[in-house]
């Protein structure tokens, strides 16, 4: 099995991606793959990766999202279009990732997930290069990857994060979301998954709420987590806004571009393009993704990896 899975990798490296001379950013590494999670559900994830890839292609970039996140409020939902494929159908060679791409305002590229990536611990050997093959096709399709997972620590989940070249974890200041995204971080540090992690604390009902939520966050990582580090990206204010945006199926970015939640995510979206900052100093974008990937969620279950 090892064999199997050494094999694998090294065949990840070397292979040249798929139509190099298609993209701007068909060399490998080009593109950014950022896994956007939260310990608790209902915090807001959908909605900031959303108007995020949308405040980042305002900035000059193309985003693609992976929506990955089973829950209720789904991308496609936000954008009132139903998708007619998903990974599972990329999964049963009946279609190529790239047909099954929905194209949102600003020409957002959504991925929807669906079933395909519900089953991604256990897909078997044959599916999983079919995957790995098709995802390398997303280098070509945008600069920043975004991937919302759902909430909490499930293998899938962790896997993404841990995969990712940056990682956002979101949290209300609830202290029930808080105990929670605490708790995905503890096994983030201790499963060494991940270093470094980018915070952005959502619906602060007063002034300055989001940094002390933070630096509440920080001192107990800090004291009980010493090798993980965060980086606060920054408060998005409770604002009818966001919600109205959910039902007008217009992200609020957009709709709403003078709005508090906009100008907070605009913030966001500069300062993660600005601070570069990468934990990964190895192989980045997708192919670093998917070796990653391979490695910490799409071994045989017999394994026993994770
Ligand atoms: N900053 C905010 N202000 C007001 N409502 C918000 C804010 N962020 C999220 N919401 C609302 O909270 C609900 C859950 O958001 P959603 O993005 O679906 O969360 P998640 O993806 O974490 O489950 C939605 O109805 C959304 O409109
Ligand atoms: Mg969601």
């Amino acid at each position: 099995m090892a064999d199997q899975a050494e094999q694998l990798r090294i065949e990840v490296n070397t292979k040249k991606p798929e139509g190099e001379s298609r993209g701007r950013s068909s060399a490998a590494g080009k593109c950014r793959v950022i896994a956007v999670s939260s310990g608790k559900g209902g915090v807001g994830k959908t909605s900031l990766v959303l108007n995020l890839g949308l405040a980042l292609i305002k900035l000059g970039h193309r985003v693609v999202v992976i929506d990955a996140d089973l829950g209720l409020a789904n991308i496609d939902v936000m954008l009132n279009s139903i998708p007619r494929f998903n990974l599972a159908d990329v999964l049963n060679g009946t279609k190529g990732i790239r047909d099954i791409i929905m194209h949102g305002p600003m020409d957002i590229k959504v991925v929807p997930g669906g079933s395909g990536l519900y089953d991604l611990a256990n897909l078997d050997r044959v599916k999983r290069q079919v995957l790995i093959e098709q995802l390398k096709d997303l280098e070509d399709e945008g600069d920043y990857i975004i991937i919302d997972t759902a909430a909490g620590i499930s293998r899938n989940v962790i896997s993404f994060i841990g995969a990712a070249d940056d990682f956002i974890l979101v949290t209300t200041p609830e202290p029930t979301a808080l105990t929670d995204a605490y708790g995905m971080l503890k096994v983030l540090s201790e499963q060494n998954l991940k270093k470094f992690c980018h915070v952005i604390v959502n619906s602060t009902r007063n002034l300055q709420q989001g940094y002390k939520t933070y630096s509440g966050l920080n001192r107990v990582v800090q004291s009980y987590l010493p090798s993980m580090e965060l980086n606060y990206l920054g408060e998005v204010r409770y604002d009818l806004a966001v919600s109205s945006a959910v039902h007008s199926f217009s992200p609020f970015v957009i709709g709403k571009p003078r709005s508090a939640a906009s100008a907070a995510v605009n913030r966001i979206a500069w300062r993660l393009t600005s601070n570069g900052r990468q934990e990964k100093p190895g192989l980045t974008g997708i192919a670093g993704f998917i070796r990653r990937l391979k490695e910490l969620a799409l071994v045989d279950p017999e394994e026993g990896k994770l």
